[in-house]
């Protein structure tokens, strides 16, 4: 059997228990882990705001972990197929508050939903610690 390689992409940005379990399941469907790790000007791009923290330290903390094989910084939404072709992945997996929106992408390789973890999101937790005051 040769070895099926996983992608998934993300900010990762206040790393929480909902990234550690996408990522843990997402290894399970495969032989390696390679993490697509937002850039800091698409996050301004796509959410108005940077990330708490910047790219090198989010890479830092998810090339950390023991599931992850590699990682890497993606520059551009529209380089998806690209990415996914060079890293020979043969399979996408995503949380499902993207489900349907990768389908674009099923030319390449196999895409995989995974039910997100409830109740947590690095959104709410910024609005939870400013709250804080
Ligand atoms: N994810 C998850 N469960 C959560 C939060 C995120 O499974 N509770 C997954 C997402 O579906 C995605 C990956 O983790 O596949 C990275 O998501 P990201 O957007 O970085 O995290 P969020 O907490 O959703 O961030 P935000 O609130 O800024 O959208």
């Amino acid at each position: 059997m040769p070895n099926r390689t996983v992608i998934t992409f993300g900010t990762f940005d206040v790393f929480h228990v909902g990234h550690v379990r996408v990522l843990a399941r997402a290894a399970e469907l495969g032989d390696r882990l390679v993490v697509g790790v937002s850039a800091d000007a698409l996050n301004v791009a796509k959410k108005g705001r940077a990330p708490v923290f910047n790219q090198d330290e989010r890479l830092e903390i998810i090339s950390s972990l023991a599931v992850v094989d590699e990682v890497f910084i993606e520059e551009s939404l529209e380089r998806k197929k690209e990415y996914i072709v060079d890293h020979g992945a043969d399979v996408l997996v995503m949380g499902d508050d993207w489900a349907g929106k990768f389908d674009w992408v099923s030319d390449v390789c196999e895409v995989v939903y995974l039910p997100r973890t409830p109740s947590v999101s690095t959104t709410g937790l910024i609005e939870h610690i400013s709250s804080l005051g």
